[in-house]
């Protein structure tokens, strides 16, 4: 074959495409565990950095770490744990409820009927949980995790793993400052209600209910609004209300009769 044909042209362009798509599809394939390992890691993290068992940037064996905290499945409408449903089922279309607007102010359309939780329980006794939370931002979905303290009140953490907001504007979300802000919050009042809000602007100390406040973003007000809004949702009625306050029972109940306040 002559090198200046087009047969010749052809089949080198042929034989480079393959060699190419073997490579590319090769190096996918041996790739993706790694990827889905890297992913889970990162999973793991979150939470952990959610939960202040790690801090930003801390190095740390997140494998290790990760060993104290149990994952279970909560049924969102009797509030109580289920092992009906497998961790990775949650979410699937027959296991979500439509919203109506009225009860939407996350924006999520439809809520989840049943959620993974994490919990840390130290000596046999919870002191922590680790709540997923999502709602909408200013650009899209904003997926993070809120961790309370074992009274199911006070905020330990709060993170935004995954969002689109601006960099410098909404997307100071997941600044260290603003997070900051979050842990030793409360989020209910003595009645039971969620209290706990953004507010435009910063909170005078002296605030009334300051305890319940936290610092808006400057030039981020929907996204601060969207937070403010997602964060009340999920701790409230269509979201862990029903599980938090079961969980409030159990723990209230006189030592011995529980143990952890891991049993359904
Ligand atoms: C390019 C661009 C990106 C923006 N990104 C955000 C954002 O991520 N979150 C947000 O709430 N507002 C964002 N805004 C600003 C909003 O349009 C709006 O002006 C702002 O939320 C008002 O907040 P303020 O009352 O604190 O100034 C952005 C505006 C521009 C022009």
């Amino acid at each position: 074959m002559r090198k200046d044909s087009v047969s010749y042209t052809m089949a080198v362009a042929a034989g480079v495409c393959i060699v190419c798509s073997l490579v590319v599809s090769t190096a996918a394939i041996t790739l993706r565990p790694i990827q889905q390992r890297n992913a889970e890691l990162d999973r793991k993290r979150n939470i952990l950095l959610a939960a202040g068992l790690k801090e930003p940037g801390e190095r740390v064996d997140v494998e290790a770490l990760f060993e104290q905290i149990e994952t279970r499945v909560v049924d969102m409408r009797s509030g109580r744990f289920t092992d009906a449903i497998d961790p990775e089922m949650v979410g699937e279309p027959q296991y979500v409820t439509p919203l109506p607007d009225q009860q939407d102010p996350a924006g999520i359309r439809r809520r989840p009927d049943y959620q993974v939780v994490y919990l840390r329980e130290t000596n046999g006794r919870l002191d922590r949980l680790i709540l997923p939370v999502r709602g909408r931002g200013l650009w899209g979905m904003m997926h993070g995790l809120i961790a309370l303290d074992r009274d199911m009140n006070t905020i330990l953490g709060l993170i935004f793993y995954e969002h689109s907001e601006t960099p410098g504007l909404g997307g100071e979300i997941d600044s260290d400052w603003w997070r900051d802000q979050w842990e030793g919050k409360q989020a209910f009042d003595q009645q039971g209600r969620v209290r706990i809000e953004v507010v435009r602007g910063t909170v005078p100390p002296d605030a009334p209910d300051a305890e319940h406040k936290v610092d808006g973003i400057s030039g981020a007000t929907f996204t601060a609004r969207g937070v403010s809004s997602l964060v009340r949702f999920w701790l409230d009625d269509w979201g862990y209300g029903p599980f938090l306050e079961h969980m409030r029972e159990k723990l209230s109940e006189p030592l011995g009769e529980h143990h952890g306040a891991n049993e359904p």
